[in-house]
Parts: C-alpha cells; structure tokens; sequence
C-alpha cells in the first residue's frame, strides 16, 4: 500500500509538471486529486485497516496529497504568469480613441426648434409616421375627391395606410385625446410623391404647432412664428405671411423669413447667420438661397378650420386655434451652408462627422 501510494504520488508529479496548459493540468487535478481519484479511495478506505497500518498509510497518503496539491498549485501559476507574458500590454503604444457620435445636423435643428418652443408654453407630441387616411385627410377636411390630395401624393401600404404627407396628423390625434386647450409641436418625418433633386426629397420634416383655446386670433399665430424666426434665424428676421389655401385652416397663409444670408433688396441688417458660403457676391449671380427675392419659404398655417373641430368634437362655436407646419430641412441647410437636400438621408459618415 505504502509502494502504491509513492508510485501514485510520483506519477502525479510527472504529469502535473509536465501539463503543458490549464486544460491538461485540471485533467490531472481530477485524476489525481478529485474525488474519484486513486488516492482518496485509498484515503477513506483507511478506517479498514488494521491498527497497526492505518498510521504509516494515513501518514503517507496525507504527504501524498499535500504534494500534490502543491504542485498543482505552482503548475497553475506558472502557466498563468507564461500566458500573461504572452500577451502582455505594451504600454507605449498610443490609445485609441473610442468613436463618438454627433448629432444629425437635421437632429440638432429639431432639438433647437423644440426646445424654443417648449419656452414658449409647447409641449411635444410624438406620433405615427405610417398614418391612415382619416387622420392623414378626411379629419383635416379633405375628403377623398377634394383638389388638395392631389399635391399630397404618398407611398401607400397594401392595407390602405400611408406615410404621412404632413404632421397635421398630430392635430386630429391631439384633440381626439383630450378637450381644450391644447398646446403642442410635433416634430417628425413626412412623406411626398416628388422628383429628388438638390433643394426636394420624397422624404422631409416639419414641426407641427397647435394653439387652441379661448379667444386664440391671427396675431398670436405671427407673434408665434416672428418669435420662432427671430429665435433660429437671427434677431433681426422678419417674417411675411401670404394669403394661401390649406383645406384644414381658414384663414390660411404661407409664411416666409427673411433671407439672412444675401438680405436680399430690403437691407434687413446683419441677422447673426454668419457666412455659410451660399451667399451671393454683391453683383454677382442671384442668392442661390432666396434667389433673390429676400425671403425663404418656411411652411403653412392659418386660423383651425371649424369643420376640423368638428371631425374631433370640439365646439367651433366657443374655441378657436392657430396651426402651422415649419419644414425645417431648409433652416438646417441654412445653418450649415448644406446645398443638397439628399445628403441628409445618404447616411455618409464623411457628412455628417462634419457637424
Ligand atoms: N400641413 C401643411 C403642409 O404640409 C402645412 C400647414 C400646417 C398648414 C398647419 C396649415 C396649418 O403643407
């Protein structure tokens, strides 16, 4: 037995010291070491023996586990510590910089868009891109046979749905969901039929804005829209309203800013834009923004038409509510001399890493 258990402890020691990585050495653990080995069998097997030999085995095999174990152990670290020198990290290479973000310069806009709105009492109402007729026309007072659809073109769903052409959606699905008053922007994605090129896209945004309550007028609608211009386009834009037809709003207007960039005939002063590059030389060709005519067209609105508070059961007869739809794909392209509407959505990183 005292033979069995030198030549098992020999063994062991062998093979633990010549286990060549940390998968061998836990198979020698367990053949060695583990419950099912040899030398614990022997081990509980002990109390067996006569009295004469329990001493000298108990001792022997307790020296053999010890051994063991201990080699075991040192094995386990110096395989350890090889496979650290390894890989070991030089610590002189240079770091890498960890990619970060930025912000889609069409994001930012919104977000500065939003957030001069929130100031002035607006609160943002997120809805869906993927609409269906109702709230998209029939709500805002176009039926299926009206005019006005047809400038509303859009890609339809098999089931009916439709991208939406307009966040005017939002108005019909805000004052379905509460009673007056109501005060809130949408900014989002919107949808036409159109042939791309450098200044259209299928696919633009606007920001929705909603005021309704008692006594609500025209004036709060320009004061609203002068303040929004002022605020994203510089302190000494101007704004300009034209007589415009939309089916959801009586009156309605179109509304331009003026073009801070070439100040077009009217001498309106420096606006803080700064250069952008789109500018035109004095003499030189038209202001390829405002080509020429001073102003740059920013959306529609117009006084809530009393046949849409109907469709949502609030009475025309007590309130009444501004509207206006501010597309500002144009401001961001503004802001950042960007002259090709397409490179908002070709998701080249060398675009928008710029910003
Ligand atoms: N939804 C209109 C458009 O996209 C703009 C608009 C919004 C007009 C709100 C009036 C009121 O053309």
């Amino acid at each position: 037995m005292l033979e069995e258990i030198e030549q098992l402890q020999e063994e062991a020691v062998a093979a633990i010291q010549g286990a060549v990585d940390t998968v061998a050495l836990e198979e020698f653990r367990i053949r060695f070491a583990g419950r099912r080995s040899r030398l614990r069998a022997i081990m509980s097997g002990i109390g067996d023996l006569s009295k004469q030999e329990r001493p000298a085995v108990g001792q022997a095999a307790g020296k053999a586990r010890k051994t063991i174990e201990a080699c075991l152990d040192q094995r386990g670290r110096s395989l350890e510590e090889a496979a650290r020198e390894s890989s070991s990290i030089d610590v002189s290479v240079p770091g890498r910089r960890p990619m970060s973000g930025v912000l889609h310069p069409l994001t930012r806009v919104a977000q500065e868009l939003v957030s001069i709105l929130e100031g002035m009492g607006f609160t943002v109402a997120d809805g869906p891109e993927v609409e269906d007729e109702y709230h998209n026309f029939d709500a805002l007072n176009t039926p299926a046979d009206h005019p006005s659809r047809d400038l509303h073109d859009t890609f339809y769903l098999k089931d009916g749905r439709l991208l939406r052409t307009h966040t005017s959606t939002m108005q019909i699905r805000v004052m379905e969901s509460g009673p007056p008053p109501v005060r809130i922007i949408s900014p989002g994605r919107t949808y036409r039929k159109d042939t791309v090129d450098a200044t259209h896209h299928m696919v633009f945004h606007q920001i929705e804005g909603l005021c309704v309550d008692r006594g609500v007028s025209m004036a709060d609608l320009k004061a609203t829209l002068t303040a929004v211009g002022r605020c994203v386009m510089g302190e000494n834009t101007r704004i300009r309203l034209r007589p415009h037809f939309f089916p959801f709003t009586e009156p309605s207007v179109e509304y331009d800013f003026s073009c801070g960039l070439c100040l077009g005939d009217s001498g309106l002063g420096d606006s803080g834009l700064g250069d952008s590059g789109l500018g035109s030389d004095p003499g030189g060709p038209l202001c390829r923004l405002c080509k020429g005519t001073g102003w740059i067209e920013i959306g529609g609105a117009g006084m809530v038409d009393p046949a849409v508070f109907e469709a949502v059961g609030y009475d025309p007869e007590i309130y009444t509510g501004f509207a206006f739809g501010l597309g500002f794909d144009r401001i961001a392209m503004i802001r950042h001399g960007i002259d090709d509407i397409r490179l908002f959505l070709e998701n080249d990183l060398r675009f928008t890493r710029q910003f």
